[in-house]
């Protein structure tokens, strides 16, 4: 059976993107086709500027709202990276599988490290080793596919990379896996930018859809959003990149294709409304449902030490071969 691995970094809130770009597609394919992961990858944010009460109230959230968003721990495992060691004891090994080069050439590595060096802050090492720890996520598991947003496409290659290198070395001990992007919101863009990422960390919030924003605060985001100059609804990203990124999310939500839906609208206001309308329909059962579970934390903590105690079955053979490949003593 395929196994899949996934993960989100809890260092904001969810956001539309989170959800187009994967978690609706684990929620609605992903955990019925195959031998799923799914993990709240806590230890990544570390790597970044973090106040320690906030990472693990936002860990928690972000378990509840992929149980929220229809993950059945019935089909699938759900949990948190650092109650699994597995993740932390693979990460050194596949540091010692890539070179520095490698980690310095990821596209976020040089976004994010540029952003916190214009602001004065340091940049700390394991924003850099990154990749190598997100490998681990994936590889520990023997993943076939990793079903992400455009943006970690890039560390999904790195994985392969480092995968194919350490087998042709030490001896076949991983899966080679592959990245899987959804058909349409593969990048869903920030409305107020539309030119970069609709981002979880992103400091200005006016552009950013969050899962559990009410309704009234959705809507008035969307209508609020930057269009392009002109007036005719067109499928254009590099011209006009606000509208096709409204076209893209009602596509997503709708489940249409954004170059026939520019047809149908003669004007950027009714694509405002029909998206603003589309975005809250669709987010609705969510916030409803993380309502729910938000009032039993006891339900929430039980599927997460379940889900860590399958997923630590599962690592423990693979980081375990991989440590007596490599060269490092097994304990007597
Ligand atoms: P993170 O937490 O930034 O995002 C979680 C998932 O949401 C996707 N995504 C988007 N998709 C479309 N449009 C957007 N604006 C958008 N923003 C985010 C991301 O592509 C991702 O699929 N490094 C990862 C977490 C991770 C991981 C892993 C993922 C750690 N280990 C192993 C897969 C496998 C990250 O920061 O995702």
């Amino acid at each position: 059976m395929t196994r899949i691995f996934s993960g989100v970094k809890p260092t904001g809130h969810l956001t539309l993107g989170n959800y187009l770009g994967a978690v609706r597609q684990w929620a609605e394919t992903d955990q019925h086709r195959a031998d799923a992961l799914f993990c709240v990858v806590d230890l990544h944010a570390l790597t970044v500027e973090h106040d320690p009460a906030r990472v693990r109230r936002l860990s928690r959230q972000a378990a509840t709202l992929l149980l929220a968003a229809g993950l059945d721990p019935a089909l699938c495992t759900v949990f948190v990276q650092s109650h699994v060691d597995e993740h932390a004891r693979l990460s050194f090994v596949l540091e010692c599988t890539a070179t520095d080069g490698e980690m310095r050439r990821m596209i976020q590595y040089k976004e994010k490290s540029a952003r916190a060096r214009a602001a004065g802050e340091s940049v700390r090492l394991s924003l850099l080793t990154y990749p190598a720890l997100m490998a681990a996520d994936i590889l520990a598991y023997g993943a076939d596919e990793v079903p992400v947003g455009d943006d970690q496409t890039q560390h999904v290659e790195l994985t392969r990379d480092l995968a194919v290198r350490f087998n042709q070395r030490y001896g076949h001990t991983f899966v080679v896996p592959k990245a899987t992007n959804p058909q349409v919101a593969a990048r869903v863009m920030d409305l107020q930018d539309p030119t970069s990422k609709m981002g979880k960390s992103h400091a200005a919030t006016a552009g950013i859809v969050y899962l559990l924003d009410e309704p009234e605060v959705v809507r008035k985001k969307i209508m609020r959003a930057v269009t392009d100059s002109g007036r005719e609804v067109e499928y254009d990203r590099e011209e006009k990149p606000g509208v096709a990124n409204l076209l893209d999310v009602l596509a997503a939500c709708e489940g249409g294709n954004p170059e026939e839906l520019a047809g149908v609208y003669e004007s950027y206001g009714a694509l405002k409304k029909d998206t603003a309308e589309a975005v809250v329909e669709l987010l609705r059962p969510v916030r409803e449902r993380h309502a729910e579970l938000a009032a039993d934390p006891g339900y929430v903590d039980k599927v997460l030490r379940e889900g860590a105690e399958r997923a630590r079955g599962m690592a423990r053979p693979t980081v375990d071969a991989a440590y007596r490949a490599i060269g490092l003593l097994p304990a007597g």
